[in-house]
């Protein structure tokens, strides 16, 4: 064990708004995708079949922006902890910011944008070395290849080692998410009820339902960093 490394397990609970300040648009706050877009024309089953093409074209503009972007110093702030406690990062985004930012243990509920996976097999995931996914590509077994993003109305595979991961949750902390999106909201329902839980976001609102919720309305680029540096001094 190293000195100063603590057994307690930290789980992350993130959302668009950690990605923000790295460029990113949001969904529901200010200028978010769903207040410009229909989420049912683009992230539906029933979109892709409808229109693949206006479908594809979305993930595309998103995933070009992708390689553009950098993590910011909230996903930063998040590495640091990993010196100092058992971290697992839960997110709802499809970016992979907290991956390159360095984070060594992070879990998709909402798919990857730079990963595509096989109409007929859904086993088949592969990922994309540039931000274009066409009509045409397809997997090998011949079927057209879709983006590897879960839609509305899809099951969530990961939900079950999630809920899981946030069982065993000593303190946890829940960024940049409005927390209206089933079943990952719900997620906190699975914690200890008597752990620490830390909200970080502008327009951080406890849950009625939840104790020991410590709200930080701060950007995650400011209040993580800060938060991180307390929670080593007080239980690293
Ligand atoms: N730092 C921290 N939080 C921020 C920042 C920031 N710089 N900017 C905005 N926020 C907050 C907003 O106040 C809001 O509470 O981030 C939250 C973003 O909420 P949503 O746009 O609803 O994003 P999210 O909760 O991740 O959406 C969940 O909905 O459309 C689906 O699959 C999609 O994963 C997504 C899910």
């Amino acid at each position: 064990m190293r000195p100063g490394f603590s057994m307690k397990n930290i789980v992350v609970l993130s959302g668009a708004g950690i990605s923000a300040e790295s460029g990113i648009r949001t969904f529901r706050d200010g200028d978010g995708l769903w207040r410009t877009h229909r989420f049912q024309d683009l992230a539906t089953p029933q979109a892709w079949e409808k229109n693949p093409h206006l479908v594809l074209e979305f993930y595309n503009e998103r995933r070009k922006q992708l390689f553009e972007v950098q993590p910011n110093e909230g996903h930063k702030a998040l590495v640091r902890l990993e010196q100092h406690f058992i971290t697992d990062i839960v997110t709802q985004n499809v970016d992979d910011l907290h991956e390159r930012a360095g984070s060594g243990r992070v879990l998709h509920l909402h798919g990857e944008l730079k990963k595509a996976r096989s109409t007929k097999n859904p086993n088949l995931v592969y990922t994309l070395d540039n931000w274009e996914l066409k009509w045409g590509d397809k997997c090998e077994e011949g079927s057209q290849l879709r983006p590897h993003i879960v839609w509305f109305g899809e099951a969530v595979p990961n939900i079950g080692l999630a809920i899981q991961i946030v069982r065993q949750a000593d303190i946890m902390i829940v960024v940049g998410t409005s927390l209206q999106v089933y079943p990952a909201a719900g997620l906190l329902d699975y914690a200890k009820n008597s752990i620490p839980v830390y909200l970080v976001d502008p327009k951080a609102e406890a849950p009625y339902y939840m104790k020991n919720v410590v709200t930080i309305r701060e950007k995650a680029g400011i209040g993580l960093p800060k938060l991180v540096d307390e929670l080593i001094e007080k239980y690293g």
